[in-house]
């Protein structure tokens, strides 16, 4: 069992030689800018806002990194908001290929995409580098708390069909505001780390 509530902030990387060394597994968050990536942190971590929670999307480009017991939760900065600079997305591409291909100890990802709608360009593209380089990751759909009951179904099935061309992987519908899906992300993280 992790200990979530000894979760710390450590430190925020800009550029890849600013990425602590890798002494510690990881499980990595990924997803497009405002998909609600700081807010499923705080909710499994149990906190508040441990990770900042934002209104305006896209803001800063970072790999934040918080230290655990035993793993560190690596906050991935969002992708795919329309309004960053060019110089803002190389710099993101400079930080994600710094990140991967480090030979860092990572032990899952969890790549997030908004249960109501289909995944994007780059959330496909995220799932199928992680496909083809062997790299542990489950899909976590957020938001499920803004669906009634039938647009939910309809944008489930939407979601599992496209998704599932991509490989056999969990698939978690969840909400940062009920707390639905909280314990199946936990338990994927925990099988990931024995
Ligand atoms: P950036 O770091 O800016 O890329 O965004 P992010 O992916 O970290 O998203 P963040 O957690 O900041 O959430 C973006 C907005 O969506 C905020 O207004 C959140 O309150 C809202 N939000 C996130 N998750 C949920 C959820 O499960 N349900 C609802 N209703 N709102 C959510
Ligand atoms: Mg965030």
């Amino acid at each position: 069992m992790i200990n979530y509530s000894t979760a710390i902030y450590e430190v925020s990387a800009g550029t890849s030689n600013q990425l602590l060394p890798s002494t510690l597994p990881e499980i990595a968050f990924s997803g497009r800018s405002n998909v609600g990536k700081s807010s499923l942190l705080n909710r499994i971590l149990g906190r508040k806002a441990l990770a900042r929670v934002s209104s305006v999307p896209g803001k800063t480009v970072t790999i934040n990194f918080f230290k655990l017991d035993y793993c560190r939760f690596v906050d991935l900065p969002g992708y795919g908001y329309a309004k960053v600079k060019k110089e803002e997305k190389l710099r993101w591409a400079e930080l994600m290929e710094g990140y991967f291909s480090s030979g860092r100890n990572i032990k899952l990802v969890v790549q997030l995409v908004d249960l109501r709608h289909k995944p994007s360009e780059l959330d496909l593209q995220m799932i199928e580098f992680m496909s083809s380089n062997s790299i542990p990751f489950i899909v976590v759909m957020t938001k499920a708390d803004k669906l009634n009951k039938t647009e939910r179904k309809n944008c489930e099935k939407l979601n599992f069909d496209i998704l599932s061309r991509y490989g056999d992987f969990p698939i978690i519908p969840f909400s940062a505001l009920n707390g639905e899906g909280v314990t199946e992300i936990r338990n994927s993280i925990e099988n990931s780390l024995v």
